[in-house]
């Protein structure tokens, strides 16, 4: 058979965050497609990158007083870490950020302008004088102006549901930094004249998507309604590449997200000897976009017709996903069910994830549940009880009884290999389909073959009495076991290598069913995989609890990055310069009982503590850790230490400190309040 050359993408995730378990349901679904084609003998390779570029990055790196750049290198370290770790095979993981990418950015562009598909207009949008910059509507918080629900995004309401606009949004403040002087302001802008490619659009819909994604997507057009221009640019300040010829205009990061795929294939080529125009613009190349289903305008409308609009080839075919639930309901952070792909790993073999999202994914937009429960029950029962256990169990007595020898399969066992041999291409096209699910379906049928033989021949109780027939009934248990290893190996490729190795083998690909194992000898057993102890789902959960719990609640940026795992030593500010005793005595650390704690009015920062400090009196101290205590009252009563010799300081619009509480963490991982165990009173020295 011909050899195929495909392309294949998985969505280039957010440089601001972390990557959890959602992610990687779209990772790991797309690495067992990439490995099916490649174990099949296709030139497969699989392209991703960072998604660097936008305003949360740049207002995160601000905040955390360091350069984007320095930012989205760390991150990347991270993703590519945990995509290791979980076995995620990207051919590239590069990064938005790059020469390529400024460079097809620049040359989509220049075609664009010159096939007469951007228009300019003027666009109005809030601006923050304080911030010195234009508010995205998910940098802008207020009244809903429908339910009344506070602290809501400036596009849509998550009370009540509905959307408005800016300008109908109540009390609207900045959410970086609680300005509420915000001014609407007129600035140009390049906007992407997408109308013009309504008919190749619906064409191309019903050509490369799937039914029901592009049944969804032709409502938009009906004859009546307009496909309306996509604004592809965003003024100074932001973190993004600077638009040739227009200074103080970037691209929008929708725009160079998408081109980033191009860029990241181009650095692959040029590492690989290969030339891109082979890859891309090869009409029998092809090339597959795995996209979760909130961003399907994007690679659907837009990118299509960016593409074709700049003479490149379009997709092939968008495979859309639906979303990761836990236990039934969206992932959350209270319950711990925000599951951080570190956090996991901390707990659980990484195969079992890619053995459960397999038994859940297939080719549809359904939303797909995580149930714990069910996870570990799926593990334990099919992949260890049922599959690795004819392992275990076989290679274990051929090796402790038999010499470590293969035999020959008797009759009863050619013919159950044979009928395991006849469903490699029903699963074949099962991968090929994307029906991941029916994979260990089939696979634990054969097991369950398996099995029932296995303990027809009692093989532990035939050993003393008759080792050569024992022999013929563990080569089949063996074989059988492999076939199914070599199936599940684009789900489990670590577990299959550890497998081939087992018999003495090179990694397998699909053409290793060709070959049966006989007479030869094979390697002692290895561990491949134990059953899950529940103890270890509940200390991750526990684990992510406490995490977001000490993380900042409340942070103003949309997508909050998740805590990280643990500060790594880099993080870790430097100490300051030596002080001597004398120094350090001049400070007067006090106990105090706190009366009250509460929240400073419009602030994001502040709250305010009353505190008693017996002899001393009372006092009132502000301090900048809301972000922290979303309900600051939970230190009411609580002893703390303060600095009770601070010169007192004018706090704007709030009123004067009188002192300076102690609080101890790092910003990234959460601050909390440094509290007196044990019995103190209010005014004892603290030291
Ligand atoms: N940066 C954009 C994609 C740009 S592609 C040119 C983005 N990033 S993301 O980090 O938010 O998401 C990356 C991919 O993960 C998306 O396809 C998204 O749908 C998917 N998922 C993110 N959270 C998910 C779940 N909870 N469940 C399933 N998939 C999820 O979007
Ligand atoms: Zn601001």
């Amino acid at each position: 058979m011909k050899k195929r050359r495909i392309v294949v993408t998985a969505a280039l995730p957010y440089a601001n965050g972390n990557i959890h378990l959602g992610h990687l349901l779209e990772y790991l679904q797309t690495d067992y497609w990439v490995r099916f084609q490649k174990m099949r003998g296709n030139e497969c390779v699989y392209i991703c990158a960072d998604d660097t570029h936008g305003t949360p990055i740049m207002i995160r790196a601000r905040k955390e007083n360091r350069t984007p750049e320095n930012l989205i290198e760390e991150v990347w370290k991270l993703h590519n870490d945990d995509f290791s770790a979980f076995q995620v095979g990207f051919d590239n993981f590069y990064s938005t950020n790059s020469p390529e990418n400024l460079a097809f950015c620049t040359d989509i562009f220049s075609k664009l302008q010159q096939s007469g598909a951007l228009i300019t207009r003027t666009v109005e949008q809030l601006y923050c004088p304080n911030c010195k910059m234009f508010l995205p509507d998910r940098f802008v918080k207020g009244t809903c102006p429908k339910c009344g629900a506070t602290e809501q995004y400036g596009d849509s309401c998550e009370k009540c549901g509905s959307t408005y606009g800016f300008d109908e949004l109540k009390d609207a403040h900045c959410a970086t930094c609680g300005c509420t002087d915000l001014e609407i302001r007129g600035a140009e802008h390049i906007l992407f004249d997408l109308a013009k490619f309504k008919p190749y659009l619906k064409d191309w819909l019903e050509q490369h998507t799937p039914g029901d994604v592009a049944r969804k997507l032709q409502e938009w057009f009906g004859e009546d309604k307009e496909l309306l221009p996509w604004d592809i640019s965003r003024d100074a300040p932001y973190f993004g590449f600077e638009i040739p010829g227009h200074p103080g205009k970037f691209f929008y990061v929708w725009l160079d997200a998408p081109v980033g795929y191009m860029a990241s294939l181009k650095n692959w080529c040029d590492k690989h000897g290969e030339k891109f125009e082979d890859w891309w613009q090869n009409p029998d190349a092809e090339l597959y976009h795995f996209i979760g289903k909130d961003i399907v305008r994007f690679h659907c409308l837009f990118w299509p017709a960016l593409l074709h609009a700049s003479g490149y080839k379009g997709p092939t075919h968008v495979n859309v996903h639906g979303f990761l639930t836990v236990n039934g309901e969206k992932m959350s952070k209270s319950r711990g069910t925000f599951l951080n792909a570190r956090v996991y790993l901390n707990h659980l073999d990484p195969g079992y994830l890619r053995y459960y999202y397999a038994c859940k994914v297939n080719n549809t937009t359904d939303d797909i549940d995580l149930n714990l429960d069910d996870f570990v029950q799926r593990v334990n029962s099919d992949l260890v009880g049922k599959i690795t256990n004819l392992a275990s169990r076989g290679a274990q007595m051929i090796g402790k009884r038999l010499d470590g020898r293969l035999g020959e399969p008797d009759e009863e066992g050619a013919a159950l290999i044979r009928d395991a041999l006849s469903r490699a291409e029903v699963i074949a096209g099962h991968y090929e389909a994307r029906r991941f699910s029916q994979v260990p379906v089939e696979v634990c049928k054969i097991a369950d073959a398996a099995n029932a033989y296995f303990d027809a021949h009692a093989p532990w109780k035939t050993i003393a009495t008759d080792p050569e027939g024992t022999r013929k009934v563990l080569t089949t248990i063996l074989n059988l076991y492999r076939i199914l290893a070599i199936y599940l190996r684009p789900i489990l490729p670590v577990y299959a290598d550890n497998a081939a190795a087992l018999f003495g083998e090179e990694p397998w690909t699909w053409a290793s069913l060709e070959t049966m194992l006989v007479n030869r000898p094979i390697g002692e057993y290895r561990y491949l995989a134990t059953r899950i102890d529940p103890k270890a789902v509940q200390a991750m959960i526990d684990e992510q609890k406490a995490l977001f719990a000490a993380a900042a609640p409340a942070s103003a940026a949309p997508a909050p990055a998740a805590a990280q795992t643990a500060a790594s030593p880099a993080d870790v500010p430097p100490l300051k310069a030596t002080i001597d005793f004398a120094q350090f005595d001049v400070c007067d650390f006090r106990v105090a009982r706190v009366e009250s704690c509460t929240a400073v009015p419009k602030s994001k920062k502040l709250v305010r503590f009353e505190l008693d400090v017996g002899p001393l009196g009372h006092r009132t101290v502000f301090s900048g850790i809301r972000a922290y205590y979303p309900d600051p009252s939970v230190l009411d009563g609580k002893l703390v230490v303060f600095v009770a010799n601070l010169a007192p300081r004018e706090m704007k619009n709030v009123g004067t400190s009188e002192g300076m509480v102690l609080s101890a963490g790092m910003a990234e991982t959460g601050i909390s309040v440094l509290t007196v165990l044990g019995s103190a009173n209010p005014g004892d020295p603290a030291c």
